[in-house]
């Protein structure tokens, strides 16, 4: 059988060429980085959950209008998508202060903010994804003002719906990270569309009796139970692969 081009590989994720023109392969790995690479890990069955619970949370967004790159779940760490011209620039959206915020500002962790914040960083791993301005972005033309109007408009629905969403299993969304992708169709007109992954690798989950943390925070500060907590997100949205923990480790695992 022929191999599949491979295309990229990033710290979680590899895009293969997908079976038609306009498609990718967008395959989960169970690797994990945090700041910016300097601490590596594996979280054993990360990368099936994530694909468990992107398509879950891409779907519910499709559903509502949203439009992302995600077309249909392949196996247990693939998913079909649509090739996008990937915009440079990340949203984070902040509901409550945790991470980078807090300490930014000296703000305790977990204080509501007065309202939900979007924060642009530029994606650029040599420079450590620095946060930017609309200034910097519309000047050095990593994005239009119509680009960022769509991927604010689309970061503030996200958020009302998936604040909800997360809410009715027991879950605070603290904060998460958007990429967005250009998507040209047949008239060469272009749509802003939600693309990468949403999942607890980029999401900030808080259980919402405890506290307790259920996302990467757990990996980037070593507070343990980093599996659990993964397992238990996707348990709780009716995600978690039938066999259980025993299945999470895919294809490879059934020797
Ligand atoms: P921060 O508080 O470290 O800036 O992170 C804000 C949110 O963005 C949090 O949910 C984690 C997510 N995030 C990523 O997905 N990738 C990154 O590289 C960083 C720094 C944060």
């Amino acid at each position: 059988m022929a191999r599949r081009r491979k295309l990229y590989e990033g710290k979680a994720k590899v895009l293969y060429e997908g079976p038609e023109p306009g498609t990718l392969i967008q395959y989960f790995k169970d690797d994990a980085t945090a700041f910016n690479n300097q601490k590596k890990g594996i979280i054993t069955g990360k990368g099936v959950l994530n694909n468990r619970i992107s398509e879950f949370l891409m779907t519910r967004l499709t559903e509502i209008g949203v439009p992302t790159h995600f077309m249909r779940r392949l196996n247990m760490r693939e998913q079909l998508v649509r090739e996008v011209e990937i915009i440079p620039i990340s949203l984070v959206v902040r509901n409550v202060a945790a991470g980078s915020i807090a300490k930014r500002f000296g703000i305790e962790e977990g204080t509501v903010l007065p309202r939900s914040i979007i924060e642009y960083y530029y994606k650029s791993d040599d420079l450590g994804d620095p946060m930017v301005t609309e200034e910097h972005i519309t000047a050095f033309g990593w994005a239009g003002t119509q680009d960022l109007d769509d991927m604010v408009a689309l970061a503030l629905r996200i958020n009302d719906f998936l604040i909800g969403l997360f809410l009715g299993v027991g879950l605070r969304l603290v904060d998460f990270k958007l990429e967005f992708g250009r998507l040209y169709n047949e008239h060469d007109e272009v749509q802003v569309v939600v693309a990468d992954e949403i999942s607890p690798d980029n999401c900030r989950l808080w259980d919402i009796r405890t506290n307790e943390k259920m996302d990467k925070d757990r990996f980037r500060r070593d507070l343990g139970g980093v599996e659990e907590a993964y397992q238990e997100v996707a348990r709780r949205l009716g995600v978690l692969p039938e066999a259980g923990p025993m299945d999470l480790k895919g294809p490879q695992a059934m020797q």
